[in-house]
């Protein structure tokens, strides 16, 4: 039995989601985490096959073992014996969303094993518990995306709402190769606005205003737009202090490049930062990511949806 759920990429609004503010994520299917349950007679375990079979028990304060409590509780099962064995190809602290997918792939795992299909709803409810002991006060967007595999316009605290996308457009994800905690720059965030509400809140609407204008450029396929919107959502970053000067190193040389747009995505501090590309620009840029400093590079299309 085996299950499997997305990486995500937030296109627009990270931060400002969490007080309220639209934003809009999509999931990278390509990049994937993996569980899988092996009936062992044994007692129960979780394996993490990436860091080296290293073995988790069913009590132990760990975020993994953790997901498996709830998860059975919430299916009113016994503990099972067998060995659930967890991998990724996400990375891990670069705003993937690498914790969220192996939570997910965890919950449907055990799901399965007792042969139940859980709403995606309630999936989504285990995953968001589980990412509270990650993050602190998440917003909720990483699960919902991941959780439901879908593009998503998400509100804090709203039913789910999909996104219209009217042209296939090409991202490139570039990763600073420094990995940053997103718990740390909310929370630096969260002082600095009790601090400053007053010079705050504007970046904060402003972020919300530029949200609602991607969808709508999303919705009428315009790509020229989109990319705008990208460099000022980056630049309303840079002001709530969650950019690094290695995420605006890459941001610059990818507009150098000719990319039609760049920004941080996600936590922000390092981690990861997206680029829209065309065709004829994407080879280009990608050196140009590299010569800058990216780790590594990797491609994906937002679909029509
Ligand atoms: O770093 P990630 O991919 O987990 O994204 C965090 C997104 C934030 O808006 C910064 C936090 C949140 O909970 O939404």
């Amino acid at each position: 039995m085996m299950a499997s759920s997305p990486a995500k990429v937030i296109l627009f609004g990270e931060h400002a989601v969490v007080y309220g503010q639209p934003a809009i994520a999509v999931p990278v299917s390509a990049l994937r985490a993996y569980a899988e349950v092996e009936a062992t007679g044994k007692a129960f375990r979780i394996v993490a096959v990436d860091l080296n079979d290293k073995q988790i028990d069913f009590d132990i304060d760990d975020p993994l073992a953790q997901v498996a409590r709830l998860t059975l509780e919430r299916l009113d099962k016994p503990i099972p014996q067998v060995s659930l064995l967890v991998k990724s190809d996400i990375p891990i602290a670069s705003g993937l969303g690498s914790g969220a997918a192996i939570s997910t792939a965890i919950v449907r795992t055990l799901a399965a094993y007792y042969g139940v299909k859980l709403p995606n709803e309630t999936i989504n409810e285990i995953v968001y518990e589980v990412e509270k002991i990650h993050h602190g006060t998440p917003s909720g967007i990483d699960n919902t995306v991941i959780v439901y595999e879908q593009a998503v316009y998400f509100v804090r605290g709203k039913a789910l709402e999909t996104i219209a996308n009217a042209k296939p457009f090409t991202l490139l994800v570039a990763d600073t190769g420094q990995s940053a905690l997103t718990k740390i720059a909310v929370g630096d965030l969260r002082q600095l606005y009790e601090a400053d509400r007053a010079n705050i809140q504007p970046l904060l609407d402003g972020v919300g205003a530029l949200v609602e204008k991607a969808r709508s450029a999303m919705k009428q396929g315009d790509i020229l737009q989109l990319g705008q919107l990208m460099l000022e959502n980056h630049a309303l970053l840079q002001k709530m202090t969650v950019s690094s000067p290695e995420l605006d190193r890459l941001v610059t040389a990818a507009m150098q490049a000719g990319a039609l747009g760049a920004k941080l995505s996600g936590g922000g501090r390092g981690g990861n930062m997206i680029v829209l590309v065309t065709e004829e620009t994407k080879d280009g840029v990608i050196q140009a990511l590299k010569t800058a400093g990216a780790v590594r590079v990797f491609e994906t299309i937002v679909e029509v949806f």
